[in-house]
């Protein structure tokens, strides 16, 4: 489809937030070729996933073109990240349902049958959650998973302050092999900053500003022993790590099953 005189060059604004999220993440495609393989290798053809801060859609897309038989429900608060989404990822829409919901929130999901999903999936979102926000996410999602749905969220999920000479360990180990690498928020900024000229967006834009001026960024990332347990007593039953660099690392939790 031919974009208008005005409309933003929608997929190189998903390749710049790509470039800018590898800046701080460089081992992203990994990350989500390690989700990926877990949901491909337990769920059935025609699966029905969940992308939590699905931002402008990377993760579904990959997603998508992975598992041909798959649809997404793609859900963030941000209206402009899902308009650039929407924009970028044309040729998947009819695949994708995307949803302007604050997952943080008690009602998103309220009314959405039980049983919905064959897999929920996130990756660098969650940390935005406060600890009861978080805990509240992690029981919505054994809910609207099936009987041995999972659940998968990549992010940085820190040792916590038992472990802390882990956690410098990690930070030389990151420091030697990546050099000097951005924060997450140096390259974040700027992209905003330069999406922030499109015309077309300036309408959505101040939408975005009014309605986020409360927030000021995210919590401070609560610890890997946090989410296994808060899964725990969500009811997940298989709970761990099955891939990591370091801190940057992926969680699995199963939702349990009769069967079993
Ligand atoms: C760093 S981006 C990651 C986006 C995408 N998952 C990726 O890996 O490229 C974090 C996303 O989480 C979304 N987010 C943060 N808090 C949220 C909330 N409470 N409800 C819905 N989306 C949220 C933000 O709007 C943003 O799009």
């Amino acid at each position: 489809m031919r974009r208008g005189p005005r409309e933003p060059d929608w997929g190189a604004w998903l390749r710049s937030w790509d470039e800018q999220q590898e800046s701080f993440n460089p081992s992203r495609e990994r990350r989500f070729e390690a989700m990926l393989d877990v949901v491909d290798a337990t769920q059935p053809a025609a699966l029905r996933v969940l992308d939590l801060g699905c931002g402008p859609g990377s993760l579904t897309a990959r997603l998508l073109d992975r598992l041909p038989r798959a649809r997404s429900t793609a859900v963030d608060f941000d209206p402009v990240i899902l308009r650039v989404g929407q924009g970028a990822l044309r040729r998947l829409n009819s695949r994708i349902t995307w949803i302007e919901a604050d997952i943080g929130s008690h009602a998103w999901a309220r009314g959405w049958p039980p049983g919905r999903f064959h897999a929920a999936v996130s990756t660098t979102a969650l940390h935005w959650l406060s600890p009861e926000a978080l805990r509240r996410l992690h029981r919505t999602v054994a809910r609207l998973l099936r009987p041995d749905g999972v659940f998968l969220n990549g992010d940085y999920l820190p040792w916590d302050g038992r472990d802390a000479g882990l956690g410098q360990i990690a930070e030389a180990v990151r420091r030697s092999k990546y050099g000097r690498l951005d924060s997450e928020w140096t390259g974040w900024h700027l992209w905003w900053k330069r999406l922030g000229r499109e015309p077309m967006l300036r309408p959505l834009l101040r939408e975005r500003e009014s309605r986020f001026a409360h927030h000021r960024g995210s919590s401070p990332h609560l610890s890997l022993d946090f989410h296994l347990r808060s899964l725990r007593r969500a009811g997940f039953r298989d709970v761990g790590v099955v891939w990591q660099e370091m801190e940057n690392r992926v969680v699995l939790a199963r939702k349990g099953s009769k069967r079993r």
